[in-house]
């Protein structure tokens, strides 16, 4: 008798665990319109990793932030998450991508100097060598000026 209740247990209790998951609601709601223009440019498809360049002396916190969040672009948690967010470029035509953490490089001696121009930024990501499938992602340190744009539009880059 124990034996047959352990084995019908799971029976009784999937179909109620499938109404629970799936409220109601759910089939009176049209899906979410997608909330972002899409201008008809291309986007990104495919899988990627992220290589980032660390450009002067960062803390292990502030590493982990960065790190942790490309990490869970594709992470496979459930929605609210990154990773769910993430997943809305796939609503859009041709468009989802994966991303993984790539390899981390460390430039600690500022070997452009204080003041980067867009040249010494595109050297910079070579040097760390071009990888097939990559993106590279250069995070600067406050004490770092870096050229946006044009040589008018110099920010100051945080993390
Ligand atoms: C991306 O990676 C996933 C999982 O590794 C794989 O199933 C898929 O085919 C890959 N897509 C492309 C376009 O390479
Ligand atoms: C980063 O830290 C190292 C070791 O503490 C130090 O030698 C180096 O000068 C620092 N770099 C900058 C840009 O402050
Ligand atoms: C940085 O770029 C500027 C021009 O954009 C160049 O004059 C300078 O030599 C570069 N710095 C290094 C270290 O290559």
């Amino acid at each position: 008798m124990g034996i047959n209740l352990l084995h019908l247990f799971p029976l009784l209790l999937l179909p109620l665990l499938a109404t629970a998951e799936i409220p109601q609601e759910l089939f009176l709601v049209p899906p979410e319109p997608l909330i972002l223009d899409y201008h008809n440019g291309p986007l990104l498809t495919g899988n990627y990793s992220v290589n980032i360049i660390w450009y002067g002396n960062f803390t292990a916190a502030q590493r982990a932030i960065v790190a942790d969040f490309i990490t869970s672009l594709s992470a496979s948690t459930p929605a609210p998450s990154v990773a769910s967010w993430w997943k809305t470029i796939s609503l859009y035509k041709g468009g989802g991508v994966r991303i993984t953490l790539g390899s981390q490089y460390f430039d600690t001696k500022l070997s452009f100097g204080k003041s980067l121009t867009r040249t010494n930024l595109s050297q910079l990501a070579t040097n760390s060598g071009t990888h097939r499938n990559s993106i590279t992602a250069i995070f600067t340190a406050p004490d770092v000026l870096v050229e946006v744009r044009s040589a008018r539009e110099i920010i100051r880059d945080r993390v």
